[in-house]
């Protein structure tokens, strides 16, 4: 049995429809500080299954020793975590309570119930700003802008001491780019609370009126059309990653590395023009000043994950859109309230 850690939220949901598929078992741990109860329902719909689920918090280690001792768990992917940017700015030591003792409380509680596979959510924010934008495993890390990001860099920092510390660990570390989409049922998605920060949720908030118009941060970043270039990948094609990472690992001892993405850069300006031509809308939007402690363009170097996971992402950025899309749409919406 798997124990899938934030598996109520966006990553994690669709984590679950895969592992269901796969006839893989699985229990969900959530203190649903980002995601809504009702996404249970959708994924036992989409699955056909009871869906096993825990209200809790990865801090709470009396539950953790609970639910280790009472469920046979042999491995952990560990989604929970806070990761607004902004908002980690504004609150470090929210973030750093959560994502990093939350972590930290939960490799405790691990190493005392004897799990010791573990699949860990860390983010291409990491490697910080390069001159080369194709980012590789084997390229140092940077301090992150962010306090988001610093959480990340300090989990990864203590998991690869973890692994040299003790064999038993078998530890691994996804770097993600920009995960977008949904689940193509429609019935699941990212589903954020508020006035979205990232580019595609807002994008499809453009597109269906709900909000007025998209500020392109910056078009005068050394690109050919000036607007900054990251790799956009399906969450089904990014879940997909974990499923293969865990198999890697069943049967080695380590701490291993591996980004997931497409391999290929968009620009903003690109993406609204998919946008556009996928759905049928259009999409305001205006110039505004670049976004502090954003990079100029980055994307995977895949091969890594190609070679040792047999990976690679396979939707293609209309399909990212199309199931974006579908899920956005406001019959699915009022389904949702
Ligand atoms: P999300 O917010 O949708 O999901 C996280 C889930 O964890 C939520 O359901 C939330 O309620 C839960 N949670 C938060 N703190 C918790 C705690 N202390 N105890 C128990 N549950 C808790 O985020 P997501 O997009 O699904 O991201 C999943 C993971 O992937 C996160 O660790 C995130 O930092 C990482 N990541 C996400 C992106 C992205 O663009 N979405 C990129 C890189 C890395
Ligand atoms: N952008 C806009 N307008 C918006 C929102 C975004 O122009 O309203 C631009 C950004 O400036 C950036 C691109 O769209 O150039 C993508 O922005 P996102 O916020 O969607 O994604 P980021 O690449 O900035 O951030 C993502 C994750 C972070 C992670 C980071 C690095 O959201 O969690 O990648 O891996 F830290």
């Amino acid at each position: 049995m798997i124990l899938l850690t934030g598996g109520l939220g966006y990553i994690g949901s669709h984590a679950a429809t895969l592992l269901a598929k796969q006839g893989l078992d699985f229990i969900i741990l959530d203190n649903l500080s980002n995601s809504k109860i009702d996404v249970l329902t959708r994924l036992e719909k989409i699955t056909g299954k009871p869906i096993q689920f825990i209200h809790g918090d990865i801090r709470d280690r009396a539950l953790l020793d609970q639910l280790f001792k009472n469920n046979p768990i042999q491995a952990v992917i560990h989604f929970a975590g806070l990761k607004a940017v902004g908002e980690s700015m504004e609150k470090p030591l929210e973030y750093f309570d959560c994502n990093i003792h939350g972590s930290i409380t939960l490799f405790e509680a691990m190493a005392e119930a004897s799990i010791h596979k573990l699949v860990f959510s860390s983010s291409a924010t990491v490697y910080g700003e390069n001159d080369n934008p194709e980012l590789v495993e084997t390229m140092p890390t940077a301090m992150p802008t962010n306090n988001y990001g610093y959480t990340k860099l300090v989990i990864e920092q203590m998991l690869e001491k973890l692994a040299i510390a003790n064999s038993r660990w078998s530890i691994a570390i996804l770097r993600y780019f920009n995960p977008i989409g949904a689940h193509p049922s429609g019935l699941i998605g990212e589903d954020p609370q508020g006035i979205p920060n990232n580019l595609l949720p807002f994008v499809a908030k453009v597109a269906t009126g709900e909000l007025p118009i998209l500020n392109v941060f910056g078009d005068d970043y050394p690109t050919p059309d000036g607007t900054a270039i990251r790799d956009y990948i399906h969450v089904m094609d990014l879940v997909d990653g974990h499923i293969k990472a865990l198999d890697y690992i069943q049967n080695k001892s380590g701490c291993f590395i591996w980004n997931l993405g497409t391999g290929k850069g968009s620009s903003v300006l690109e993406i609204i023009e998919n946008f556009e031509k996928v759905t049928g809308q259009k999409v305001p939007y205006q110039i505004a000043p670049r976004r502090a402690g954003d990079i100029t363009a980055c994307w995977a170097n895949p091969e890594k994950s190609k070679h040792e996971l047999d990976w690679q992402a396979h939707f293609s950025l209309e399909q990212m859109i199309e199931d974006l899309w579908r899920w956005t749409m406001p019959n699915k919406k009022e389904e949702r309230i």
